[in-house]
C-alpha cells in the first residue's frame, strides 16, 4: 500500500453559500448565489434577482450551518479530520461588497468558527471567494468585468487576512477560477451558477469580458498573495482550478493536438498565470486568432509575475475525450462537457468516474509546477436514501474514494509532493451546478430535501466509519 506522508492533511471540503444558509441573518447581504433557484440534472438553474416568492432558492438555507456549526464540527473531529476546508461568504463581511467598514457580526461569526476548528485540532483550509460574490457588484458593476472589483475584494482580502492570520494558516484566493470562462455559463439567461461572477443576465455571452473577468481576478489574486506575504510571511496562499482532464479519444494526429490545446485552455491557463506569474503563450495566440480582447492596466503584468502563489490546489471528479470527430457520442461533467470515453462508468449525472486520472493528474500537474499540490475537492454525487436501519449503506462512495485515494497513493510513489485531500461535501450540501439536496457527497447524512422540506438532522453514513479508519491509519486501511 502507498504511503503518504507524515502530517497528511486529510479532510472534507464545503463552501459558505452551499451549506451556512442563514443568508440574510446578522447583516448579510445577497450573493450571486441566493439569486439561482434551484434545478435539477435536466433542468437548469435560473439566475432569477427579483427572488421571486414562488420559486425555491436552496441557497438561502443551505443545511444552516450556521447555526449548528459547533455539532458538524464535533461531527468532522470524530472522523479525525486534520483540516476543514471552507469559505467565507463575502457578503457577512461585506454586504455589499462595497462599503467602508466590515459588518462586525459577520466577523465574529467566523471567529466562532476558526476557534471551534482549532479547539479540535482541525486546521482551517479557507477559500477567499468560493462562488458568492456580493450580488449587487453584479447589479452595478456587471461583476469582475469592472477593475473596480480589485479594489473592494483587496477590501475584503485585507481585512479577513488581518483578522484571522493567527487562526487560519492555509488560504485559496478563488475557487475554480477557470469557470468563469465555461461558455455555458451565466450570461445566458438560463446559465449554470458555476463560476458565476457577473455580467448580468441579459447581456450576450462575450468573450472579451468573460477573459477581462478573468484576467481582474488574477490582479485581485496576485494582490492578496503580495498582501499575504508582506505582512504575515508565515501563511501559505495557494489557487485553486478545476481540472478535468481531457484525453485524446483516437491517435488521429488531429485529435491529440486538440486535446493539448483543450487541456492548455480549461485546465492550465488559469494555473499558468497563477504559479507562473504570466499569460502563456498559447493563450496570447487563442487570444489573437479570436479577436479577443483582455482589458490589461500598466503594471499588471508585474504584479501577476510578483503575486504568485506558494502551493496549487485542484478539483478532480472526472475524466473527458475530446475528439475531431463531431459525430462521437458526447457526456456532461463538471462543467465542461466532451466526448464519451468508453473504458468509464458514469455517475447519476453523467461524470465519468476514473480514479487513475487522478494519479496522472497529479503527476502532470507536478511535472509542469513542481510545488506541493492538494487535492481539494474530490468525490461522489450519488442518491443516498437511509435503509430500514436509517442508516446510508453508500458502499458506492466507499469505493468511489478508495479507489482515487489508492490512485493518488500511487502518485505520491511516483514523486509528487502532495500536502492533502479534502473530499468534496463532506456533509451533504446543495449541489452547486443544480441546487439539489439529491445530489449527495457527505459522510454525514443531513434530513433536507430539494422541497427545502426535512429536519435537518445529521446521521452517519457508512462512509463517515470508513473515512475515519482511512485517516487514524494515515490512508493505509482502505478496506
Ligand atoms: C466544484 C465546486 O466544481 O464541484 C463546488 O467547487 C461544487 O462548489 C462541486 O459543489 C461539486 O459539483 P456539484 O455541481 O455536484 O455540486
Amino acid at each position: 500500500m502507498a504511503k503518504f506522508p507524515e502530517g497528511f492533511l486529510w479532510g472534507g471540503a464545503t463552501a459558505a453559500n452551499q451549506f451556512e444558509g442563514a443568508w440574510d441573518v446578522d447583516g448579510k447581504g445577497a450573493s450571486v448565489a441566493d439569486v439561482v433557484t434551484g434545478g435539477d440534472v435536466n433542468t437548469p438553474r435560473m439566475i432569477d434577482p427579483s427572488l421571486d416568492p414562488a420559486k425555491y432558492y436552496p441557497n438561502h438555507d443551505g443545511i444552516d450551518f450556521y447555526h449548528t456549526y459547533e455539532s458538524d464540527i464535533a461531527l468532522m473531529a470524530e472522523m479525525g479530520f486534520k483540516t476543514f476546508r471552507m469559505s467565507i461568504a463575502w457578503t457577512r463581511i461585506f454586504p455589499t461588497g462595497m462599503e467602508e467598514e466590515p459588518n462586525e457580526a459577520g466577523l465574529a461569526f467566523y471567529d466562532r468558527v476558526f476557534d471551534c476548528l482549532r479547539s479540535h485540532g482541525i486546521e482551517p483550509l479557507v477559500t477567499i471567494s468560493h462562488y458568492e460574490m456580493p450580488y449587487a457588484l453584479v447589479d452595478e458593476m456587471n461583476g469582475w468585468e469592472d477593475r473596480r472589483c480589485i479594489d473592494h475584494f483587496i477590501r475584503y482580502a485585507k481585512c479577513v487576512l488581518d483578522r484571522y492570520h493567527d487562526k487560519v494558516t492555509y488560504w485559496l484566493t478563488f475557487n475554480e477560477i477557470n469557470c468563469g470562462l465555461a461558455s455555458g455559463g451565466a450570461s445566458t439567461s438560463t446559465g449554470t451558477f458555476k463560476g458565476y461572477t457577473g455580467p448580468r443576465t441579459e447581456l450576450p455571452f462575450d468573450l472579451s469580458v468573460r477573459y477581462t473577468a478573468v484576467h481582474n481576478q488574477f490582479v485581485a489574486s496576485a494582490k492578496t498573495v503580495l498582501y499575504a506575504h508582506e505582512h504575515y510571511p508565515k501563511l501559505k496562499i495557494g489557487d485553486m482550478c478545476i481540472y478535468v482532464p481531457y484525453y485524446y479519444r483516437t491517435c488521429a494526429p488531429d485529435d491529440i493536438l486538440l486535446s493539448q490545446q483543450v487541456m492548455q485552455r480549461v485546465n492550465y491557463f488559469t494555473s499558468d498565470v497563477h504559479v507562473r506569474g504570466y499569460y502563456p503563450g498559447y493563450m496570447k495566440r487563442y487570444f489573437a486568432d479570436n479577436g479577443i480582447t483582455v482589458k490589461m492596466e500598466e503594471g499588471d503584468e508585474e504584479l501577476l509575475r510578483a503575486g504568485t502563489v506558494d502551493f496549487c490546489t485542484f478539483s478532480y471528479y472526472m475524466s473527458n475525450c475530446v475528439s475531431c470527430d463531431e459525430t462521437l457520442e458526447k457526456t456532461g461533467g463538471n462543467l465542461f462537457s466532451g466526448v464519451k470515453n468508453p473504458y468509464l462508468k458514469a455517475s447519476d449525472w453523467g461524470w465519468q468516474i476514473d480514479p487513475k486520472g487522478l494519479r496522472w493528474s497529479l503527476n502532470e500537474m507536478w511535472d509542469r509546477y513542481q510545488k506541493p499540490l492538494m487535492v481539494v475537492e474530490n468525490g461522489m454525487g450519488a442518491f443516498d436514501k437511509p435503509g430500514d436501519d436509517g442508516v446510508v449503506h453508500d458502499d458506492y462512495r466507499i469505493e468511489y474514494l478508495r479507489r482515487h485515494i489508492q490512485q493518488m497513493g500511487e502518485a505520491v510513489e511516483d514523486g509528487v509532493e502532495l500536502m492533502g485531500y479534502t473530499m468534496w461535501g463532506c456533509i451533504d450540501l446543495v449541489s452547486a451546478s443544480t441546487g439539489e439536496m439529491a445530489k449527495r457527497y457527505g459522510f454525514i447524512y443531513v434530513d433536507k430535501h430539494d422541497d427545502g422540506t426535512g429536519t435537518g438532522e445529521r446521521s452517519r453514513k457508512d462512509s463517515f466509519y470508513w473515512y475515519k479508519k482511512c485517516i487514524e491509519s494515515n490512508g493505509q486501511d482502505l478496506a
